[in-house]
């Protein structure tokens, strides 16, 4: 039945365009759409066959569609400034979104308008868009899948041909559209180790703007693969038009904007062309990783909420399964435990109701026991010092206490101090021949070796076989990839190492979920180091960062809620900063909510304290978060205080975070997507025992429409308190 309505639902559509321009009043054929339900891009065909974008922005204000069609034969750089995937050396001469040497050592490519297919399935319209160079048997072939109601389009492209050998390209973006306005304020998310996810705009002025990564692994370290892109001004929450995009990809990635002499704004987006030279071979299709796009002229809030609801549904692993509260052992010992010390640790889980204890790094290694990061990487043994009953025993000890087992691995690594790299040097990318240079005192290993991939798979495969009933993985990776070079690829291949590392790392991971479909999996590189949404497909959340200062996370979390929902951001309360508990916890409410700390060392009325904001997140917030939109009502780079709400779909209830940075006095929060309509019960939670709300508003309802016109004043004005407030509809 299910098969039937959606074969009902194809509609198919194709056409030459080759025909379409021949036949005389079938101008219009030669301009077509790709829509959503509030934007779209539009195309058109020459008469030179070449592929132009007339525009991309919203439906109401259609591009104005030439009177002559097929539109006249461009000649000259400046008119074929809006060719929609322009290739080098054949007249396109700005930033080319496709370079190639073809097998006869023509440096040109020309793509021309072969034809296009639409088919929609369940919401999402896909057109695929043919083009094909005159000259050579080589073929281009834009898809990209149109997210109709969410106002969201992914695009990437197909490369392949039939020349006599390989050909060499030197980029091959996934997407290249042009923006046309009078200014461009363009937002990234920048930082580093800590003090990731920093939001940085700037207005654009001429010339090429490189947004990109060179780390190729753990490549997002200094900036998310991301970018806000808004037109006429500087983007705002409630207005305006902004365009975003995301590269699904974990490795080094580029972002040129080209803004060029007549105004318009070319953004070539993909894997980084620098050092990624790649041989194609007759006969291969080369898929080039997603550019996720999404528009709109409601801001960049309403932007955000639609890369929530897309990833929820499209993009992060199992979104409706709650999130699990974890006690991770890390920064509550480091390396520094034994059995007794965990066991001791997973007393303390239960008293405050968590669901999941994660043992982090430090538990295997042998002759070259994991008791600091210098050693051990790749010995996935358990030390038998550390751990004498091994890792099953802690499974048990954690099902006594009604808690699931949750382990660490870093898979991709080895340390030159481990019997894995004594056994195979070889295994490491590396170029030979030169002085060996470490990041973390390790390497990484070569997934482009078959019997690599087949032990990072096996990494974890056994380490959970070997301790049946373990409920949890955390994946991490903690080093760039300082020599790319491969001991397996021949010389001519040595530049694909980082793109087929990647490959095989999606692989990898795909083979993991399918063989242990119940076990949870964060996603970790020293923070969010990687944080794609192609590698989340596999992941249920993602380490936000490794600062856990509360106080600093409010700006790290702000920055990832551009992109990423709440229930994928993994926020912990830890010592930290030592900021004041309440703090911490309302600050680890906003994500997937955590802790990392040994609980023997708090007083009884901090454990309880902790129990309760737990239970508080059980069976009031997870829920609500994970399904509601976000709203960021007030931002702490331009306010005293940062306030974010979170309303349920159906708007019968909402959470209002307010977070204060500094001390001042603020006026009224107006709140945002509520229900004018609709009178609400408002409930300050989380107070610490034996404290009472001094809310005005508390337990009190009050009507939508003035909670958001009027709005309530917060009763926080010192940095470091915070105020959790509920609302339920009546
Ligand atoms: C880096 C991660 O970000 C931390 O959370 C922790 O797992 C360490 N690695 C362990 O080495």
């Amino acid at each position: 039945m299910t098969n039937l309505i959606l074969l009902a639902g194809m509609i198919l559509l194709m056409w030459s365009g080759v025909r379409a321009m021949a036949a005389e009043g079938e101008g219009q054929r030669s301009v077509f759409e790709i829509s959503t339900a509030r934007s779209m891009i539009t195309f058109a065909v020459g008469s030179d066959h070449r592929l132009y974008q007339l525009g991309y922005g919203s439906r109401q204000k259609k591009p104005e569609i030439p009177e002559k069609l097929p539109m006249p034969a461009y000649d000259g750089a400046a008119e074929r400034l809006s060719e929609v995937y322009p290739s080098f050396g054949n007249g396109y001469l700005l930033e080319p979104a496709l370079h190639v040497t073809h097998a006869d050592g023509d440096t040109s490519t020309d793509l021309k308008y072969v034809s296009h297919t639409v088919t929609e399935d369940a919401g999402i319209a896909t057109t695929r868009i043919e083009l094909k160079d005159p000259k050579h048997p080589f073929q281009v072939t834009l898809v990209y899948r149109a997210y109709v109601e969410l106002d969201i389009i992914e695009q990437f492209t197909e490369i392949r041909h039939d020349e006599s050998r390989a050909v060499t390209m030197h980029r091959y973006a996934s997407a290249s559209p042009v923006f046309r306005a009078k200014s461009y304020w363009l937002t990234q998310l920048q930082g580093y180790h800590m003090r990731e996810a920093g939001l940085v705009e700037e207005k654009l002025t001429p010339g090429v703007k490189l947004l990109d990564s060179k780390l190729g692994v753990r490549a997002h370290q200094i900036r998310t693969p991301g970018f806000f892109l808004s037109l006429d001004q500087s983007a705002n929450e409630e207005s305006g038009e902004v365009f975003a995009g995301s590269l699904a990809w974990a490795g080094s990635y580029a972002f040129a904007f080209d803004l060029d002499f007549n105004n318009g704004l070319r953004a070539v987006c993909g894997i980084n062309p620098h050092g990624s030279q790649y041989h194609l071979q007759p006969g291969r299709t080369f898929t080039t990783p997603a550019m996720i796009w999404a528009w709109s002229d409601r801001g960049k809030g309403q932007i955000s909420r639609n890369f929530h609801r897309w990833a929820r549904q499209y993009s992060l692993r199992e979104s409706h399964k709650p999130r699990p509260v974890l006690l991770n052992n890390w920064e509550a010992t480091f390396f520094n435990f034994d059995e007794a010390k965990l066991v001791s640790l997973l007393d303390g889980a239960r008293e405050i109701g968590s669901d999941v204890f994660l043992l982090d790094d430090g538990w295997f290694g042998r002759k070259y026991p994991r008791n600091d990061d210098r050693q051990g990487l790749g010995d996935w043994m358990v030390n038998e010092k550390k751990l004498p009953h091994g890792l099953s025993y802690l499974v048990e000890q954690s099902k006594q206490r009604g808690i699931d087992f949750g382990i660490w691995v870093e898979p991709e690594m080895v340390s030159p101090k481990s019997e894995l790299y004594e056994a195979h040097p070889d295994w490491a990318l590396q170029q030979t021949g030169r002085e060996m240079i470490l990041g973390r005192w390790q390497r990484v290993l070569d997934l482009n070796r078959p019997e690599v991939k087949e032990f990072v798979f096996n990494v974890i495969d056994k380490t959970l076989k070997d301790a049946p009933g373990t409920r949890y993985v955390k994946w991490d990776c903690n080093a760039y990839a300082l020599q790319p070079g491969s001991t397996w690829l021949k010389p001519e291949e040595q530049s694909h190492a980082l793109v087929d590392y990647q490959f095989a790392v999606y692989d990898v991971m795909r083979k993991v979920v399918e063989a242990h479909p119940d076990v949870m999996m964060m996603l970790c590189s020293s923070g969010p180091a990687r944080s794609d949404f192609a590698s989340l497909k596999n992941f249920h959340s993602f380490w936000a960062s490794d600062n856990t200062d509360p106080l600093k996370r409010v700006f790290i979390q702000w920055g990832f809620s551009h992109f990423y929902p709440a229930q994928s951001m993994n926020a912990h309360v830890t010592d930290f900063g030592h900021r004041p508990l309440k703090f911490a916890c309302d600050v680890a409410l906003s994500g997937a909510f955590g802790v990392d700390m040994d609980l023997s060392k708090r007083s009884d009325e901090e454990r309880k304290q902790l129990a309760k904001t737990i239970k508080l997140y059980k069976e009031v917030l997870r829920d609500l978060i994970a399904e509601a939109d976000l709203y960021r009502v007030e931002s702490p780079y331009d306010h005293p205080r940062s306030v974010i709400q979170y309303v349920a779909q159906d708007r019968t209830a909402s959470v209002v975070f307010v977070y204060q940075v500094k001390n001042a006095e603020s006026g009224p929060v107006c709140l945002k997507g509520l229900d004018s309509g609709r009178r609400y019960r408002v409930t300050e939670l989380n107070l610490p025992e034996g404290t009472k709300s001094s809310l005005k508003e508390n337990g009190q309802v009050v009507d939508g429409k003035s909670l958001m016109d009027s709005g309530i004043l917060p009763p926080c004005n010192q940095e470091l308190q915070s105020v959790v407030i509920h609302l339920r509809a009546e």
